[in-house]
C-alpha cells in the first residue's frame, strides 16, 4: 500500500541530478528529515530509500514523543560520481528549492553525505531547514546528540541483560566511524568498553587504534564474539542472511533503517537478540534539533531529552516482557498509537 502524503521528484534544474523529497507523514506535525546525498546503483533505488528512511522518520518522531512527522530528502548520485564545490552547492540549492516548494510541511537536517555547513547552504534558499552551524543561527551538528541517544539505548539494554547500565568491559562491535560512529567510540572507549570497530574506509583505522579498539573487517565484525554489535552506518545489515552469523546478545545502532526486511525483526527475537529498533536508538539527534530549534528550549533540556532514551527503552522493555512480544512490537505499536491517535 502507497502510505505516504506526497513525495516530491525533480530533476534538480541547476544540476541535472535526481532529487528526491518523500514526505511520509504530517500526522503529528510538520515533517522532518534528513537530506542523503548518496550514490545509488541506480535513481530508483533513491527513490526506494527515500521512502523508506521517511516512514522510519515518522516512527522516529512518535516513539521520542515529538510533534513532528517523518519526510527524507535523498539526491541520487550516480555511482562514481564526485561532486566539487561548486556542483555541490548548486546540488543543495537544488534540495532548497525543492524544500521550499513544499512550503513548510518537511524541515531538511543533516544525514548520511551532507554536513551542518551543507545545510547553511540549503539555508540561503529556505529557512526550512535544521541544524545550520550556530553562527549561521542553528543548533549545529547533530551527530553527538545522536552518538549520547545511542549510548542511553545502549545502557538500558545493558542493565536489561546485565543488571549493570555501565558499559565498562562490555564486548562492542561497532559497524561504522562516521561522524555517529566516531562519536560513540569515543564515548564508550572512555567508559572502558572493550571495543572491535570496522569501516568501508580503511583509513580510519589508525583513529580506531588510537582509541585503544581492536580493527576488523566488515564482513569480520557480523560474526564477532561481542556483547553487542552497534550499527552505525548504511541500512541493511540485517538480514536473513546476516541474523544468524551473530554471536550478540543485542544489536543497539544509530544507522537507520538496519532490517533489509520487516520479517528481520522476528528472526532476532526468535534467536533471542535483543533489538532496539534503529527509529529509538537514532533519535537523539532529532529530538536535540527539535527541542533547541523548534521548542525553543536550552541545552540542559535538549541533553535530558536525548537522554530520556534509556527511559523509552526500559519502558519498552517492560511492556514487551509483560505482553511477551519483541522490543520491534511493543515499539512499533506504541508509534503506531501516537500517529494513529493524532490522525
Ligand atoms: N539524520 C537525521 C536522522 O536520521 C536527520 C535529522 C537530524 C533531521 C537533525 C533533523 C534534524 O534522524
Amino acid at each position: 500500500m502507497f502510505e505516504h502524503e506526497q513525495v516530491v521528484m525533480r530533476t534538480g534544474p541547476r544540476t541535472g541530478l535526481p532529487v528526491f523529497i518523500a514526505v511520509h507523514s504530517t500526522a503529528l506535525g510538520p515533517a522532518a528529515g534528513g537530506v542523503r546525498m548518496w550514490r545509488y546503483p541506480g535513481w530508483r533505488d533513491g527513490l526506494a530509500d527515500a521512502l523508506r528512511l521517511s516512514a522510519a522518520m515518522t516512527a522516529k518522531f512518535a516513539a521520542a514523543g515529538l510533534s513532528n512527522g517523518g519526510g527524507k530528502t535523498v539526491v541520487a548520485l550516480p555511482e562514481g560520481t564526485e561532486l566539487d564545490a561548486a556542483r555541490r552547492r548548486d546540488a543543495l540549492h537544488d534540495v532548497g528549492d525543492a524544500i521550499a516548494a513544499l512550503d513548510g510541511a518537511y524541515s531538511g537536517g543533516p544525514d548520511v553525505g551532507t554536513s551542518p555547513a551543507d545545510m547553511a547552504v540549503i539555508g540561503e534558499i529556505t529557512p526550512h531547514v535544521f541544524c545550520r552551524p550556530a553562527e549561521a543561527g542553528g543548533s549545529g551538528d547533530s551527530s553527538p546528540h545522536t552518538a549520547d541517544g545511542t549510548l542511553a539505548a545502549l545502557r538500558a539494554a545493558a542493565r536489561h541483560l546485565y543488571g549493570t547500565r555501565s558499559l565498562a568491559g562490555r564486548r562492542v562491535g561497532l559497524i561504522g566511524l562516521g561522524r555517529v560512529g566516531a562519536h560513540l567510540a569515543g564515548l564508550l572507549a572512555a567508559e572502558g568498553a572493550e571495543l572491535t570497530v570496522t569501516d568501508i574506509d580503511p583509513g580510519r583505522r589508525r583513529a580506531a587504534e588510537a582509541l585503544g579498539a581492536a580493527w576488523t573487517g566488515p564482513d569480520e565484525i557480523l560474526g564477532a564474539d561481542v556483547d553487542v554489535l552497534v550499527p552505525a552506518a548504511l541500512g541493511g545489515v540485517l538480514s536473513e542472511r546476516t541474523v544468524p552469523r551473530l554471536r550478540c546478545r543485542a544489536v543497539v545502532g544509530p544507522a537507520n533503517n538496519q532490517l533489509a526486511a520487516p520479517g528481520v525483526a522476528d528472526l532476532l527475537h526468535r534467536r533471542g537478540i535483543l533489538w532496539v529498533p534503529d527509529y529509538v536508538a537514532s533519535a537523539g539527534g532529532v529530538i536535540h534539533a527539535v527541542t533547541a530549534e523548534l521548542h525553543r528550549l536550552g541545552p540542559d533540556e535538549a541533553r535530558a531529552r536525548v537522554a530520556a532514551i534509556e527511559d523509552t527503552v526500559t519502558g519498552l522493555l517492560d511492556t514487551s516482557s509483560r505482553l511477551g512480544q519483541s522490543l520491534a512490537e511493543a515499539a512499533d505499536a506504541l508509534a503506531r498509537r501516537r500517529v494513529e491517535a493524532a490522525a
